[in-house]
C-alpha cells in the first residue's frame, strides 16, 4: 500500500498517505474540545471509581474511598424516624395538652395518631368525623354531656362512662316508668313539657303540671330549664340534637326506662398517649372547649 502524503486539491486538507482502491484519507483529527472533554470524562470516572463503590470482587466489592453506602443511609434514615417517633409519644405521654399544642410538629403527630385510633376504635359507634349515632353522642357538636376542654375528654375516654372502671363517669337516670315513681299520667304530663323544650310547640295544651314535675324530678339533673347538667352528665334537652331521638314518643320512652348509654374505658386498651392523641383529635373536630 503507497504511502504518499499530500494535499487534497478538493478541500485543501492533507491526506494521511492511505489510500484504498483509488480513495485516499483525508487527515482530520477530533477537535481539541471534544478530546478535552474526554479526557476529563475519563478523569472524572476514576476518580468516581476511587471515591465510590465501584468494582466488583469475588468476596464482595470495593467499598471506595468514601465508603458511601444507599443501605446504611436507608438504614440511617429509618432509625432516625423511628427515634424521633418514639421519641414524639414519650413527649406527648408526658407533656401537658398546653404544651403539646405550642409544638406545632408534636401536635401534627398527636393528631395523626388521634385521627387513626379515632377511625379505628372510635367510629363505629361516635360516626365519621364524630357525627354522632342514635344513643352515641355527637363530639363535634358542643353539646357536652361530661365536658369539652381537653382533661374533661382524656378523663372520659380514660376511664369511660358507666363501663365498670371504678374512676368512670357514672349517672343513673331513674326509671320513672318501670320502677313506679311517676304515674303514667305523669309521664305523659312530663312528657309534654319537654316536648316543648326540645322545640316542639305545645299548641294550646297547658303544660304548667308537667313543668311543676319537671322542677321536682328532672331539673337537679337536666337543669331547671333543662340547660344540663355536666356535673352528672345530664343531657340538655333544650336542643334539638338529642341522644335518643327528638320526638315525644322518645321522651315517653327514656322517662319510662332509661337506657344509660355505656362508654367503654379506653384505658384497658390504648396507651396514655394515644389516649391523649384522640383527646386532641375529638377536641379539633369543632366542639373543643
Ligand atoms: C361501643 C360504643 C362506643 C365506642 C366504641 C366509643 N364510645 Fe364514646 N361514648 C359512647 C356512649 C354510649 C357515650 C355516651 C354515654 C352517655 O350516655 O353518657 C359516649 C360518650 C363519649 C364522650 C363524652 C361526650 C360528652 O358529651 O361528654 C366522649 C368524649 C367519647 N365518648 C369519646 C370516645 C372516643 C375518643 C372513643 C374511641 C377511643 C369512643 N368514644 C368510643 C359509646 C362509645
Ligand atoms: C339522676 C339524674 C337524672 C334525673 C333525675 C333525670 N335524668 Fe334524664 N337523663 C339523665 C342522664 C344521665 C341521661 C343520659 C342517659 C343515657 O345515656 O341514657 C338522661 C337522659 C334523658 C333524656 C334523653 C336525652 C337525649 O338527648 O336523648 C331525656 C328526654 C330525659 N333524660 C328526661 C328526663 C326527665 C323528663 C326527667 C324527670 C322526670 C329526668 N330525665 C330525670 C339523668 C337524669
Amino acid at each position: 500500500m503507497p504511502t504518499k502524503v499530500e494535499k487534497d486539491s478538493i478541500t485543501g486538507h492533507t491526506t494521511t498517505g492511505h489510500e484504498w482502491d483509488g480513495l485516499k484519507e483525508l487527515n482530520r483529527p477530533l477537535p481539541k474540545w471534544w478530546l478535552y472533554v474526554m479526557y476529563a470524562t475519563i478523569v472524572w470516572a476514576i476518580c468516581w471509581m476511587v471515591l465510590y463503590p465501584s468494582w466488583p470482587g469475588i468476596h464482595g466489592y470495593f467499598h471506595g474511598v468514601l465508603g458511601y453506602s444507599q443501605r446504611d443511609k436507608v438504614d440511617a434514615d429509618v432509625a432516625a424516624v423511628a427515634r424521633q417517633r418514639a421519641g414524639s409519644l414519650d413527649r406527648i405521654k408526658v407533656l401537658s395538652f398546653d404544651e403539646i399544642r405550642k409544638d406545632p410538629q408534636l401536635l401534627a403527630v398527636a393528631q395523626t395518631a388521634g385521627r387513626i385510633t379515632f377511625a379505628n376504635n372510635c367510629q363505629p359507634c361516635h360516626g365519621a368525623g364524630g357525627g354522632g349515632n342514635p344513643g352515641y353522642p355527637a363530639l363535634a357538636a358542643g353539646n357536652w354531656l361530661w365536658g369539652g376542654t381537653l382533661p374533661d375528654i382524656q378523663q372520659t375516654v380514660t376511664h369511660g362512662i358507666r363501663s365498670g372502671d371504678p374512676d368512670a363517669r357514672q349517672s343513673q337516670m331513674p326509671r320513672f316508668g318501670a320502677d313506679g315513681i311517676l304515674k303514667p299520667e305523669e309521664i305523659q304530663q312530663v312528657a309534654d313539657y319537654v316536648a316543648t323544650l326540645f322545640g316542639i310547640p305545645a299548641q294550646g295544651k297547658d303544660v304548667s303540671a308537667g313543668q311543676k314535675l319537671f322542677t321536682e324530678n328532672c331539673a337537679i339533673c337536666h337543669g331547671d330549664a333543662g340547660q344540663g347538667n355536666r356535673e352528672v352528665g345530664g343531657p340538655r334537652l333544650a336542643s334539638r340534637a338529642h341522644l335518643y331521638g327528638s320526638d315525644r314518643a322518645a321522651i315517653v320512652a327514656q322517662v319510662t326506662n332509661p337506657r344509660m348509654g355505656v362508654m367503654p374505658n379506653w384505658n384497658a386498651r390504648l396507651d396514655e398517649a394515644t389516649i391523649k392523641s384522640v383527646a386532641l383529635y375529638v377536641h379539633s373536630l369543632g366542639g373543643g372547649e
